[in-house]
């Protein structure tokens, strides 16, 4: 998973997490509990899904019994040891950087034995693993988990508390890289389907398990081949769902302190937020090529490649901003109606008001102001200039100068506009530095489709070409979340709901899971709202093969920490809960007929 927003949140006490300001005022006027004007019902929430009775263990039982906890450590703690790492050059999927990969799936064949008897095993370009569980109802469209297998290398081992590919279990976390991003997933998927098997269960309903191999390096070896053959097997729309990793997780926020009387302390109504991403940004990686005459540097121009790229990033820089927007058509909206309604006394006081005052422009910049650079891309394009590069010595002016600046795209925006953006501004630039401005994006009416072309133009010698370095991505497909009208949501929501309003907060000091203190812990609201992410996960290929499609590593915030950096972890209570929730989903999905809900 890419995502920067997850880095700096997870090891935030749970308000800051949500992006409040710590210092925000309790809000106590009855005013909050006034209908918003606004028609709509504010956050409707699915009512938790019964589990079905189908003879099978409950999954609490993943969280309490010490010999599946401790199986569970040992079995992440094996997974996180073969450093499954990719580069961001790998193109070929017999490259030998891959072998650990190929070692990891002789560990998971070992570890998941009844998966690999009952499921249909397929490679997909060499290294992708899709397991089918067939079902005996094929009127019922088939489920599908996804997770990658691949983890992003590390830096200096000598930074990390316990070595990275250890698997260190040291009672309460597993410690190393893909822990938590995302082979708790994987590991999670593939040990509820085997704790089903273990019980004799047969799918009703087909189960699909998809593992790209190379998420963290774009994706297009792994999930970039397996949707495809997905897509040619079961066609368009096929799957009921599609889980992956991502989101933001479980965050936690006090509820509503509405009784004058309640002098219960806050924990007495905290609120669980469940937060699928249900729409990813969008993204373009600008590349700007700039070609000057050399020379020597003793006898410079007033300004050289150097200089003028400079002029050029700077200018992208200062002008045209991109501004954030929020109306009800983000799923944010929907989020922070959530929040004004569960949690009033921890949000901020005008929140309701401005969200039911449909002004998507001062929603969305009094959020993003109050709220911090997180919240706020989700609501904006991003703009960063990344790479640059130019000159080769000190006594030559540099001829070719490149730049590449990388945008994530709001969903209010497009590629195009983006690029057009860059376009206005600088153009103007070039014409003052005497410099011939080529677009070429394929597609793009008078654009240059091939960049060899231009070098070969006679008596050219100051030119800028602008592409993409892959093709643009336009912000992802929205899933709806509306619990009346998706019973797929409905549902959804509902196993979120069940799973973790089961039992309290494992990592909370009254609960003890395995000791006898669990009656009198609180068990909490839980609140299941989507989200965006401001990231790509490898769901980006699968868009044509579901509506629904959730990005969402039910981990609580804070107990699933550093994905991409030094001392990645998680807890094990968090990994459990996944593999609760995998469990229950499926069990709920299993025989569910939607057209008798
Ligand atoms: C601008 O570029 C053209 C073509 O490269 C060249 O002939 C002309 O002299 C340049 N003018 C200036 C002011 O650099
Ligand atoms: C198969 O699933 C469909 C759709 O959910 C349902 O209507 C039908 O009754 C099921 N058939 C059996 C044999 O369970
Ligand atoms: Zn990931």
């Amino acid at each position: 998973m890419k995502i920067a927003s997850l880095l700096g949140l997870a090891s935030l006490p749970s308000t800051l997490a949500l992006g409040i300001p710590s210092h925000q005022q309790v809000f106590s006027s009855p005013e909050w509990f006034r209908p918003i004007s606004n028609p709509r019902e504010s956050c409707p929430q699915a009512p938790p899904v019964t589990i079905p009775n189908d003879g099978l263990h409950s999954s609490l039982r993943f969280l309490s019994d010490e010999a599946f906890r401790a199986r569970q450590a040992d079995r992440l703690s094996r997974a996180v040891q073969i450093p499954t790492t990719v580069s961001d050059y790998m193109k070929d999927p017999y490259d030998e950087a891959f072998e650990p990969v190929v070692r990891f799936q002789a560990f998971l064949e070992k570890t998941f034995p009844l998966v690999h008897t009952h499921a249909k095993v397929e490679h997909i370009n060499r290294l992708g693993l899709v397991f089918t569980l067939p079902g005996t109802n094929t009127t019922r469209k088939p489920i599908l988990f996804m997770a990658h297998q691949d983890v992003v290398p590390i830096d200096d081992p000598a930074d990390w508390t316990h070595p990275p590919f250890a698997g260190v279990f040291d009672g309460d976390w597993i410690w190393g890289r893909g822990a938590s991003d995302c082979k708790n997933v994987l590991i999670g998927l593939l040990s509820a389907v085997e704790g089903l098997l273990a019980q004799d269960w047969r799918a009703q309903r087909t189960v699909v398990l998809a593992f790209g191999f190379d998420e963290e390096s774009h994706g297009f070896l792994g999930a970039g081949t397996i949707a495809p053959a997905l897509l040619e097997r079961y066609g368009e729309d096929a799957f009921e769902f599609i889980l992956d990793e991502g989101g933001l997780g479980l965050q936690s926020l006090g509820g509503s302190n509405n009784n004058e009387n309640d002098n219960d302390n806050d924990d007495e109504n905290e609120v669980l937020y469940a937060l699928p991403a249900v729409g990813e940004k969008g993204s373009l990686d600008l590349v700007l090529d700039l070609a000057v005459p050399g020379g020597h540097s003793s006898i410079p121009p007033a300004h050289t490649g150097i200089g003028i790229m400079a002029e050029i990033l700077y200018e992208l820089e200062r002008q045209e901003l991109f501004t954030p927007w929020l109306d009800t058509s983000h799923p944010a909206h929907g989020m922070f109606e959530c929040q004004a309604r569960y949690s009033p006394a921890h949000v901020e006081p005008w929140l309701a008001e401005k969200l039911a005052a449909n002004d998507p422009a001062a929603l969305a910049d009094a959020v993003a102001i109050s709220r911090g650079p997180i919240i706020r891309h989700t609501l904006q394009t991003s703009q960063a200039a990344d790479l640059i590069r130019g000159g080769v010595k000190t006594n030559a002016l540099p001829e070719k100068i490149s730049a590449v600046v990388n945008y994530r795209v709001a969903l209010h925006q497009s590629p195009d506009e983006v690029r057009e953006r860059a376009e206005r501004i600088i153009r103007p630039v070039a014409e003052r530095h005497n410099i011939t401005l080529h677009v070429a994006f394929p597609g793009v009416s008078g654009a240059t489709d091939d960049k060899n072309d231009l070098k070969s133009e006679e008596g050219e010698s100051r030119s800028l070409t602008l592409s993409p370095l892959s093709a643009p991505l336009v912000p992802a497909p929205i899933s709806p979340t509306d619990p009346l009208s998706s019973k797929t949501w409905a549902r959804f929501a509902g196993v979120a709901r069940s799973v973790f309003e089961s039992h309290p907060n494992p990592l909370s000091a009254d609960s003890s899971m395995s000791g006898s203190g669990s009656e009198s812990a609180k068990k909490p609201t839980v609140v299941v709202t989507g989200d965006i992410m401001t990231g790509n996960t490898d769901t980006r290929f699968y868009w044509p093969l579901s509506k629904n499609i959730y990005r969402w590593s039910p981990a609580r915030v804070g107990a699933s920490l550093n994905i991409h950096t030094v001392d990645e972890r998680v807890r094990l209570d968090v990994h459990l809960e996944g593999v609760m929730v995998y469990y229950d989903l499926i069990r709920s999905f299993d025989g569910w007929d939607e057209s008798v809900e």
